[in-house]
């Protein structure tokens, strides 16, 4: 945290994504963009935020943006991003036509990073964490939602939360953690999904909650791993226990989980691949936000989410990476961009507003993070270009000069070269 004073000054273009909650429909293209700006940073928070000449305080440290543009830092909404081992193999396998639910269904997949995990210790999970959360800030992501869900069973688990903390107490990226201990049948529990369920409600999630390790509980709701019934089952569990609650929704099959989704108050529902007009409209009207995610569609060869529906229907939607060793290795915000706006119908605007204010509504953190706004932390991201259009047209290559976490520069791409 920077102590006393900074001004960001010579801003071409400060896109603020001004506001408290996630932007729906139409609201998702207004970015709140002042020109000529200037930002002011006290204690790690943001100060004022105006015109150039309107913020001035001498003896203050300056930061000059050269006249490009100064976004809210990013923040990647739904992420895997503490695991052990790789499966480089199973990509292949896939690019050759394997399906992603046969190769879980033979003991692979998801199950095949849960033997790394039981096997890794909490060390080597932490420090491929911190490894990954360094490439994440230099895409200019400021906060991360990680999730548990390669350990499905309790010590393994925990083990995963305990990292994301370390992480979040050590590395300048703030974690949000969720819970996803149904994330898979775990081999132990093989044709017993309801037992594995009673298992996670009676056993882990109290533990979890009394040591407030997590956020969220989510639950991969797909045909083959766990029911709509279970994974109501679940998360009703999970609310009674405090937590807030997020669905891993539609995104190989049609199954309802848009419309539980919406039912159940989650603040997000994420993938929807296949989600139903009325699962979409049911959302709609709850307030969901959609959690949708490009890369691991384009990693998987899905057909994409139907962003454009979707905000067109008045949704809020956030773009998130999903980075996880199996349907989708990239944390790439970029390519994020190249997708949302070349193939879901969505406008460079509402691209920025999935990635900031909606992301942070995601995660249940719009009233601190996300946009530029007095009060908030002071988390921005410098680009090397004048606008935020350069985002989508840079294609899959980051447009990230600096990024600003609680007011101080953690990221210098200048400084990242060696020659
Ligand atoms: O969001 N779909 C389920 N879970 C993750 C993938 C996890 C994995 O393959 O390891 C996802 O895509
Ligand atoms: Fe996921």
């Amino acid at each position: 945290m920077t102590k006393g004073g900074l001004l960001i000054k010579n801003i071409g273009e400060l896109v603020t994504c001004s506001g408290t909650d996630a932007k729906r429909g139409a609201g998702m293209s207004d970015l709140g963009v002042i020109r000529d700006a200037a930002v002011l940073v006290e204690d790690g928070v943001i100060r004022a935020v105006g015109k150039a000449g309107e913020i001035e305080k001498p003896g203050l440290v300056e930061l000059d943006a050269r006249g490009n543009a100064v976004l809210p830092g990013f923040v990647d909404a739904h992420t895997h991003f503490v695991f052990g081992g790789y499966r480089q193999e199973e990509f292949f396998w896939r690019i050759s036509g394997r399906s992603y639910l046969d190769i879980l269904k033979k003991g692979g997949g998801i199950l095949s990073t849960v033997q790394a995990t039981r096997a890794a210790t909490a060390e080597t999970l932490v420090e491929a964490g911190r490894r990954r959360l360094d490439g994440m800030l230099s895409f200019g992501v400021t906060t991360v939602e990680g999730k548990s869900g390669y350990g499905l069973d309790r010590d393994t688990e925990i083990k995963q939360l305990e990292a994301m903390r370390t992480l979040s107490e050590t590395h300048p990226v703030d974690i949000a953690p969720t819970f996803l201990g149904a994330h898979a049948v775990p081999e132990e529990y093989r044709g017993k999904g309801d037992e594995y369920i009673d298992f996670i409600l009676d056993v882990v999630l109290p533990e979890v909650a009394e040591r407030k390790l997590c956020r969220f509980c989510d639950v991969f709701c797909e045909k083959g791993v766990f029911s709509l019934e279970q994974s109501g089952r679940l998360l009703l569990g999970a609310k009674k226990l405090g937590m807030g609650v997020k669905i891993h929704a539609d995104e190989i099959h049609d199954t309802g989980g848009a419309g539980l989704a919406a039912r159940l108050g989650a603040v997000s529902a994420d993938h929807l691949l296949h989600a139903s007009d009325g699962g979409i409209d049911e959302m709609a009207r709850a307030g969901t936000v959609a959690v949708l995610l490009p890369n691991t569609a384009f990693c998987l060869g899905e057909t994409y989410a139907r962003a454009r529906d979707m905000i067109d229907r008045g949704i809020a939607v956030a773009l998130a990476t999903d980075m996880n060793p199996g349907s989708c290795f990239s944390e790439s915000i970029p390519l994020l961009f190249a997708l949302g706006t070349m193939y879901m119908g969505m406008s460079a605007e509402e691209a920025v507003t999935a990635v900031t204010i909606n992301a942070a509504a995601a995660v249940g953190m719009a009233e601190s993070i996300g946009s530029i706004d007095v009060g908030k932390k002071a988390d921005m991201v410098i680009l090397q270009y004048p606008s935020y259009r350069y985002l989508p047209y840079r294609t899959g290559v980051s447009c990230v000069e600096k990024v600003i976490k609680n007011g101080k520069t953690v990221y210098d791409r200048s400084r990242s070269l060696v020659y």
